[in-house]
């Protein structure tokens, strides 16, 4: 189970200062143990549903919101059941979006090669769950690419900036990928004719980012 961390705050405390509308319906979409999904239900949101593939994390989400006595629908699914239920005014996430060099992978965190394999098809169907006026807010890391995420959104018709960020330290994953993380920052900055530091020592922290997507409510 993945426990709430600093990415999880961060999207908590941006969802806060976001003022999601009273009433709205809501989407967590990766909920893990529920936490932004009981952040929505006590913020006043009307309907919380949270999606998450794994058996484990629909039933720690469903036990922290009926123990807290909010009315949550828990269901186990993807993007897939996330149409089915579409449009929502609000989309929180945090997938998995940490970069994997192959090997070891746990689904919790770990997002394939670029850390973007759920990351690209979230970003290519928010602004089609979204309804007109309606807003998401996904957090990942700067190693997952956030100009990727921005265009993405916007080439979806969305208006998409950068809401939150903060620095943290690496915690036990990032620091065994190190080597891996550096080499994948490398690359992207020569694919951008950026001159890289030579002699970069050791990287042990990371942005932690929270982008936000609003659907306008007129097009054209
Ligand atoms: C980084 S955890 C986030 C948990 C929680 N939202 C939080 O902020 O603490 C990502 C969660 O996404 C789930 N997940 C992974 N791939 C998914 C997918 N394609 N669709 C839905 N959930 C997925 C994992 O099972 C895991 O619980």
């Amino acid at each position: 189970m993945y426990r709430p961390q600093e990415d999880s705050w961060l999207l908590a405390q941006a969802y806060g200062s976001a003022g999601p509308p009273p009433g709205a319906k809501v989407l967590d979409f990766c909920t893990g143990t529920g936490i932004l999904a009981v952040t929505a239900a006590r913020a006043g949101a009307e309907s919380v549903t949270a999606l998450d593939i794994a058996p484990r994390a629909v039933f720690t989400a469903r036990l922290n919101a009926w123990s807290r006595r909010l009315p949550i629908r828990v269901l186990r699914g993807g993007l897939g059941v996330a149409h089915r239920l579409a449009p929502f005014d609000v989309i929180v996430s945090n997938p998995p979006y940490v970069p994997a060099p192959g090997g070891a992978y746990d689904p919790r965190w770990d997002a394939g090669p670029n850390g973007r394999s759920v990351v690209d098809p979230l970003c290519r169907e928010i602004p089609k769950l979204l309804r007109p006026g309606g807003f998401a807010l996904v957090v990942h890391s700067e190693f997952t690419g956030v100009d990727t995420t921005l265009e993405m959104l916007r080439a979806g018709g969305a208006k998409a900036t950068v809401v939150a960020r903060e620095r943290i330290p690496f915690g036990p994953v990032m620091r065994s990928r190190t080597e891996y993380l550096k080499q994948l920052r490398n690359d992207s900055a020569a694919d951008a004719s950026v001159l890289t530091v030579e002699n970069e020592t050791e990287i042990e922290t990371e942005e932690v980012v929270v982008i936000r997507a609003d659907r306008p409510e007129h097009t054209g």
